[in-house]
């Protein structure tokens, strides 16, 4: 792209101040944001108009879980039929590390986080942690794959070396990077980070499997055999990857995907509920809901929209190979931007100050035609780390970890 054509790209979209310092730049540094000029999608902006807005919801409806209870009674049947799957290598592992965790503000990748007291135990080892149970158990290893973005490729993947895999064996071990997307103040111009570089950030979790494709790692999950994706957040220090119990009810029901969900704390707790949105499984996050919704119980008085997701899901890999060209709708989400003022020097906000486009996984599970929703003990499966205190803190974590005898 010439630099007249970026000009007459931006010009009608009002985004000419991306070429503000242009001439001060060397011909790489010019021909490096012309590309990204070229590449960006500048339709985008037209869903901030009204602020941040989110996608109507359709018609929802509840949808109940395998309880606890069920679960307990079926625990071996599901526990022999998951294991067998991952004896024959039909489930793989997809740890989503390509976030940024604005609300920590650490400047490195999350998973590289000590969440250790008395010894150094890092977010990503004790996720490997939790695997390798698995693992043993099955006598089997389960690929992994990890996904990091541009930001954090290089930092995770050299832990990750350094740290000799956390006793994971390499060959089991896949990295793929996923995609950027521009962002933009409140008013709709995309910032700049750099004079000659567009501040960019992670495109969200909803690209994952289309990301996966792209690296080329479609070949690998087919010669291994994967039939199964288990897919996860790198900040809940408790979860259970690739949990046999979970692939076994799931292949059990003849779904082709399964959440793993808690009960709510509390009617109104912040959480996307799974229910049903025009008969199809469907995510809604509690601000999409009416307080009727939010409130309404069964004859038994328990609440019909009870079941929270953990961003753990299972996916069935021929179902999302069919899947993966249709869209998905485009979160406008608000979050702290790096950005270069009027002077050119850096700012790094503490709060936000605009916006940033994402897909999510959450809205994966709308594509499918079914979905088991799995219920598991809060207490023993959630402990995220989102917050620098408070709720979904370290702190919180740490008090998780240590009732579930987890040494740190
Ligand atoms: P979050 O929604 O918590 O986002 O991600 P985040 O970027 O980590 O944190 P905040 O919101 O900026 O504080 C849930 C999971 O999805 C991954 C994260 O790494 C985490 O495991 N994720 C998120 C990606 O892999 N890519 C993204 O673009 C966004």
């Amino acid at each position: 792209m010439t630099f007249e054509e970026a000009k007459n790209k931006l010009a009608p979209a009002g985004q000419e101040h991306l070429l503000t310092y242009y001439e001060e730049l060397t011909e790489e540094g010019k021909a490096g944001l012309l590309n990204q000029i070229d590449a960006l999608d500048l339709s985008l902006l037209d869903l901030i108009q009204d602020g941040a807005k989110e996608v109507a919801k359709g018609k929802l409806e509840p949808l109940g879980a395998v309880t606890l209870e069920k679960i307990a009674q079926k625990k071996d049947d599901y526990e022999k039929k998951g294991l067998e799957a991952v004896k024959a290598c039909k489930v793989g592992a997809v740890l989503l590390a390509g976030g940024q965790g604005t609300r920590l503000g650490l400047d490195k990748p999350k998973g590289m986080l000590n969440v250790g007291v008395n010894k150094e135990l890092y977010l990503f080892e004790q996720l490997i942690n939790n695997l390798l149970q698995v693992v043993k158990k099955a006598d089997a290893w389960v690929p992994l794959f990890v996904m990091t973005s541009e930001k954090n490729n290089e930092d995770t993947t050299t832990f990750f070396r350094e740290h000799d895999y956390f006793g994971y064996n390499k060959d089991y071990v896949f990295f793929f990077v996923q995609e950027m997307a521009a962002a933009s103040s409140y008013e709709g111009k995309i910032y700049l980070e750099e004079k000659g570089r567009i501040a960019t950030s992670p495109n969200g979790n909803g690209g994952w499997f289309s990301s996966l494709a792209k690296a080329g790692l479609l070949d690998k999950i087919n010669e291994f055999g994967v039939e199964w994706l288990n897919v996860f957040a790198v900040d809940n220090v408790l979860q259970k990857i690739a949990d046999p119990v979970f692939v076994g009810a799931t292949i059990d029901a003849g779904c082709v995907c399964g959440a793993k969900v808690v009960a709510k704390a509390d009617p109104n707790e912040k959480v996307g509920v799974l229910c049903l949105e025009d008969g199809k499984p469907s995510i809604v996050e509690y601000y999409e809901m009416t307080d009727e919704i939010i409130n309404s119980r069964d004859e038994k008085g328990t609440l019909l929209y009870n079941y929270g997701v953990i961003l753990n899901y299972l996916f069935d890999v021929k179902t999302l190979t069919r899947l993966m060209n249709e869209n998905m709708p485009t979160h406008v989400v608000e979050k702290k931007i790096p950005y270069i003022n009027e002077k050119a020097e850096l700012v790094k906000p503490t709060e936000p100050n605009g916006y940033k486009f994402e897909t999510l996984v959450l809205d994966m599970i709308h594509m499918m035609d079914n979905c088991l929703s799995f219920e598991v003990e809060r207490e023993r499966e959630f402990a995220p780390i989102k917050n620098r205190t408070g709720v979904d803190s370290l702190d919180s974590a740490r008090e998780l970890m240590k009732k579930n005898g987890i040494e740190f």
